[in-house]
Order: C-alpha cells, then sequence, then structure tokens
C-alpha cells in the first residue's frame, strides 16, 4: 500500500503529522513524535509581537512611540511568558533539525507587513525545510474594509514568499467574505500550500466577577467538517498543495480529510490529549480502512469526494443547505412518548 504524498513539493511517505502546537519545546516529545511516525515536524509560531517588542528593545531611537506601543503591548503576554524568544526560537530549530530526519516546518504569526517579517530569511538560515506563515487576524474595526485585511495578507505573503528559497504554506482563518477568491488571489502569488484552518479562541466571560475570561478547548471530530467542505471546494482548483488542520482526531477522520483533497493532515488536540504515541494509531486506522475498502494508494483516495469530483457536488453547496432545512422533522428531536 502506498502512502505517500507530495506536501510544499516535499515528498513525504505519508500525510500525518503533528500541527503546530508547544510539543516542539521539548526534545524528547519531538523524538517521540518522529518515532511515532511523523512525516514532518511543524513547529510552533514566532509571534511578530515577540519579535517587534525585542526590536523595540533595542532600537532606542523608537522611545518617542513606546508609550502608546507599551500599552497596546500590556494586554500580550510578557516576554518570559514565551518558552522561546526569537533567537532561542532559531536555535530550537537547528535543535530539532540535528535530531529528526524529517523535514521541519517552522511558522511565523502575525499580520502587518514590516521588519519582523525579515526573521522568515532567518528560519530559512537556520534550516527550516518550510515556513508556515499564520496570518490569524480578528477584523473588529469597523472602518477596515475586508478588502484591506486581504490586501495587507496578500502584501505579507509576496514579501515572505519573494525573499525566501524554502516553500511557504499560508495557515487561514476560514472568515474571509469570499474565500474562494482570496485563495485564487493567494495561488497567484505561487504560495506552496494552504493550511485549513485557524481555530478562534474564543473566550468566555465570568458574570460574577465582569471578567473576560480566556478559554483554550481542544477540538473534537466536529470541527472537521467546516475543513472537509472547503478542502473539497478547493481540490484539484488551486496549484497549493493543501492541509487539514482542526478536528482529526482518528483515522476516520483522516480518510475524509484525504478524500476531500488533503495532501497533508496535521494533528494537534488529539495527541495533546492522547500523547505522540497516537499519531501511529490514526495511520494504523486509516491504512486499516483502506485495506478493508481495497484503496491501494493516498493518490488513488485524494480528492476522490472533491467538488470536481464528486458523485453529488450540489450537496458542498447551497442546494443541500436548503434541502437540510426544510427536510428538517420536529418530530425527530421530540423523545418517544411525549
Ligand atoms: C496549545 C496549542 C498551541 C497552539 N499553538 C499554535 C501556534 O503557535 N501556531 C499555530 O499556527 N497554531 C497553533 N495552534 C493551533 C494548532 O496548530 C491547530 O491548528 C489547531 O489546534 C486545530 O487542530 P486540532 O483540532 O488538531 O487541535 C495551537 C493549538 C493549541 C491547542
Amino acid at each position: 500500500m502506498n502512502l505517500s504524498t507530495t506536501y510544499l513539493g516535499l515528498t513525504l511517505p505519508h500525510p500525518f503529522m503533528p500541527g503546530a502546537s508547544p510539543m516542539v519545546d521539548d526534545l524528547d516529545v519531538v523524538r517521540r513524535l518522529e518515532d511515532a511516525g511523523a512525516s514532518a515536524i511543524v513547529m510552533h509560531s514566532l509571534f511578530e509581537e515577540q519579535i517587534t517588542r525585542e526590536q523595540l528593545g533595542t532600537i532606542q531611537a523608537m522611545e518617542m512611540h513606546a508609550g502608546a506601543f507599551a500599552e497596546a503591548l500590556s494586554y500580550f503576554p510578557e516576554p518570559a511568558d514565551y518558552k522561546l524568544g526569537p533567537e532561542q526560537y532559531l536555535e530550537q530549530i537547528r535543535k530539532i533539525k540535528s535530531v529528526v530526519k524529517v523535514p521541519v516546518i517552522a511558522s511565523l504569526n502575525g499580520v502587518t507587513l514590516g521588519g519582523w517579517l525579515e526573521y522568515a530569511q532567518k528560519i530559512e538560515l537556520a534550516g527550516a525545510d518550510a515556513l508556515e506563515l499564520n496570518v490569524y487576524y480578528l477584523a473588529t474595526k469597523a472602518w477596515e474594509a475586508g478588502s484591506l485585511v486581504e490586501r495587507r495578507i496578500l502584501e505579507m505573503v509576496h514579501a515572505v514568499k519573494t525573499g525566501l528559497k524554502i516553500p511557504i504554506a499560508v495557515k487561514l482563518s476560514p472568515f474571509f467574505s469570499s474565500l474562494g477568491h482570496f485563495i485564487s488571489e493567494l495561488d497567484r502569488l505561487k504560495v506552496d500550500g494552504l493550511v485549513l484552518f485557524n481555530r478562534f479562541y474564543q473566550p468566555d466571560i465570568d458574570p460574577e466577577e465582569l471578567e473576560v475570561v480566556p478559554t483554550l478547548q481542544l477540538s473534537d471530530s466536529s470541527e472537521l467538517l467546516l475543513r472537509l467542505r472547503w478542502l473539497a471546494i478547493l481540490s484539484g482548483r488551486v496549484k497549493a498543495s493543501l492541509a487539514a488542520t482542526g478536528g482529526v482526531h482518528t483515522g476516520l477522520d483522516a480518510v475524509k480529510a484525504v478524500m476531500t483533497g488533503a495532501d497533508a493532515v496535521q494533528v494537534v488536540s488529539a495527541l495533546l490529549r492522547r500523547g505522540p504515541k497516537h499519531l501511529a494509531v490514526i495511520r494504523q486506522e486509516f491504512t486499516q480502512w483502506m485495506e478493508k475498502h481495497e484503496y491501494e494508494s493516498v493518490a488513488q483516495m485524494k480528492g476522490s469526494m472533491s467538488l470536481l469530483k464528486s458523485p453529488d457536488p450540489a450537496s458542498f453547496e447551497r442546494a443541500n443547505y436548503m434541502r437540510i432545512l426544510q427536510g428538517f422533522k420536529w418530530e425527530s428531536l421530540a423523545p418517544a412518548g411525549s
């Protein structure tokens, strides 16, 4: 059975890898991920705010702006709260490269076009095999048109892509008014991959204390559905390779991700809950499913349920929405005998 796949131009023995998370801070965990068969190691992000804060600290001439900037930064974690500062991040790339044989994908996370993006080159020089650029941004400003947000991201991506030799993937949220169009613009910039999707960490509130409570809930398989829809829509229509992130917990989840078009399948919550070995379990369940259903290769399975190849493409679109709503039966929810 041939599980091999190509992601970001890298030939990998299979699609399964840990997604960006703090697991990579511990070299022992990194080794355990490789032992569990990870086809690549994705590092957690180095954040724009971390880099800018450090650059600001060293540029005395910018004191004039430091007041307002320092106030804005007071909402962010203190430098000591990040496990790895910018230089330590580069050092961690070197260390991880020295202990594993699989490709190492580093991650930069930010929202503005600026000097901090120089770290993309430093990451390349430190030996990363590819870079994930995470453009996590919550558009809360009423004056900011969607087109401005999109343009800024495209400018950032262009700057990073033209400055690097290694491949880059862009990790996106699903919240764009016309995601297909925006992705076609990214594709025109020749990004090597798209990572679908960021999860937004949604704060709760404490009504007694009148406080906002930061929460981090790990995912479950229900979150995969949004990824499946967009993988299916994009598969075969963009040149960039596609990675699924969000809601992959079982081999069957991985089968669905590959069938809708994923070249790579990233897993985080399931590994944080069950440990690095769970990556091997997912791969085993995946291969058992392939055997049972007589698939010979990942290539054969990939995209077989995409919009282009699906026997029922309308079911991914508005037709299904109408059918589901019109077909709803109240009795199906009512408890028996009531
Ligand atoms: C504790 C934690 C830390 C994370 N750190 C990062 C990060 O630094 N950069 C990033 O792009 N994504 C980060 N993520 C998001 C994951 O890479 C992944 O996209 C998300 O958890 C959805 O996948 P899952 O359902 O398998 O957990 C983090 C997730 C968790 C739970």
